[in-house]
């Protein structure tokens, strides 16, 4: 098992990654489950997949498991099921020193953390990730919210656990196409900031999908460092440092916009692309060798991530790829600022791109 540390200001936590801390979650959670009743939020499919493990470990313990059990999909990251959730909190009697169980991907610790945030001015939650993508990304450093009419993630809180348990035997019952979208958040750590952690991807990340365990741990154990020391250095995005997380996110949010957020392509999808045109597009400026950006191409359609948008047949043009882009929350005083690269392993924030040189450079790949 590997334990990394979030260093955070005031409120440090810990990242523990194994197999099986799901059946072992009482010792795991060290004391942290302070009363009999245990409040769970989960979605239907993931109490169907791990329910009766989580149910039994809590009450072998002498815990009550309170199931709230929620529609599994991004629908469920709604003020409508963020009220309801606080409600439930209120009426299970949750205390501040409480910490609510999160249990599932993305969708459900971000609704549960911003529902901890929010009742009795913040509760104590903890992280149970069950996709790679969470246990990567969503469920380490604190962003927590839901969607609106005006966008994904538009209204949260940056509201820390105080435990996330990242079990690999997760991964073994994930769809192929899940674990896949999730490992783009992987490669995303080595493109930011580690060439040789590129090389170890380049090297073993089809082994690592397709099963090894020890391999596993590694590239998650890996990305939860990775991160855990971003966060560490710039809780709240505001010094830039942060913001090196959303490399691949602005081109690839505005695939997901133009394909209605729908399966058609999955975020960790669109995040592989995105992290292709960004690597191209770089290279376009002359800022990273062309053989640098054919590189990233070439690992990501390697592990049968998509790699080209001609390939999408979107029905569009670069601006109108573009025009997604306008809303999103990044912008700031009405420019955006765009993650790019002078290398594998140099990303960097970029704040003097020009949309309309993103939209004519979009159109070139559109018809590749
Ligand atoms: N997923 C980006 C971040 O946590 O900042």
């Amino acid at each position: 098992m590997a334990v990394i540390p979030v260093d955070i200001a005031g409120r440090p936590y810990e990242v523990r990654v194994g197999a099986g801390l799901l059946a072992e979650l009482v010792p795991h959670c060290r004391g942290q489950l302070r009363k009999r009743p245990v409040p769970i939020v989960t979605d239907a499919n993931v109490h169907a997949a791990w329910g009766a493990v989580v149910e039994t470990a809590l009450t072998a313990s002498g815990h009550e498991p309170h199931w709230r059990i929620l529609p599994p999909g991004e629908g469920t990251k709604s003020w409508e099921q963020l009220a309801a959730t606080v409600d439930w909190l209120l009426a299970e009697e949750v205390e501040r020193g409480d910490n609510i169980l999160a249990l599932g991907g993305g969708v459900i610790g971000d609704l549960t953390g911003f529902a901890a945030a929010i009742t009795k001015r913040g509760c104590r939650f903890i992280q149970l990730p069950t996709s790679l993508l969470a246990q990567v990304d969503s469920s380490v450093g604190g962003k927590t919210a839901i969607n609106t009419p005006a966008g994904k993630n538009l209204v949260g809180a940056f509201h820390q656990p105080s435990l996330v348990l990242a079990d690999l035997a997760v991964l073994d019952t994930l769809p192929e196409r899940e674990l896949r979208a999730g490992y783009a958040e992987v490669v995303k750590y080595a493109l930011i900031g580690d060439a040789d952690f590129f090389a170890w991807c380049d090297m073993n990340g089809a082994a690592m999908l397709a099963g090894d365990a020890a391999l596993r741990e590694y590239a998650v154990a890996y990305s939860i460092a990775a991160k855990a020391k971003i966060v560490a250095e710039d809780e709240h995005e505001t010094t830039g440092i942060r913001a090196l997380l959303n490399l691949g996110h602005t081109f690839g949010h505005a695939l997901e916009a133009e394909t209605h957020f729908s399966d058609f392509l999955l975020h960790g999808e669109a995040v592989a692309l995105g992290m292709v045109l960004a690597a191209r597009y770089s290279a376009r400026r002359g800022l990273m060798p062309r053989a640098g950006a054919d590189h990233v191409a070439a690992h990501i359609a390697a592990v049968g991530l998509p790699s080209e948008i001609s390939a999408l047949r979107l029905d569009c043009d670069g601006s109108e790829l573009t025009a997604h882009m306008l809303h999103d929350k990044k912008m700031d005083a009405g420019t955006l600022p765009f993650l790019l690269m002078r290398g594998i392993g140099e990303t960097f924030l970029a704040r003097d791109v020009e949309l309309g040189d993103i939209a004519a450079f979009l159109d070139e790949e559109l018809r590749r």
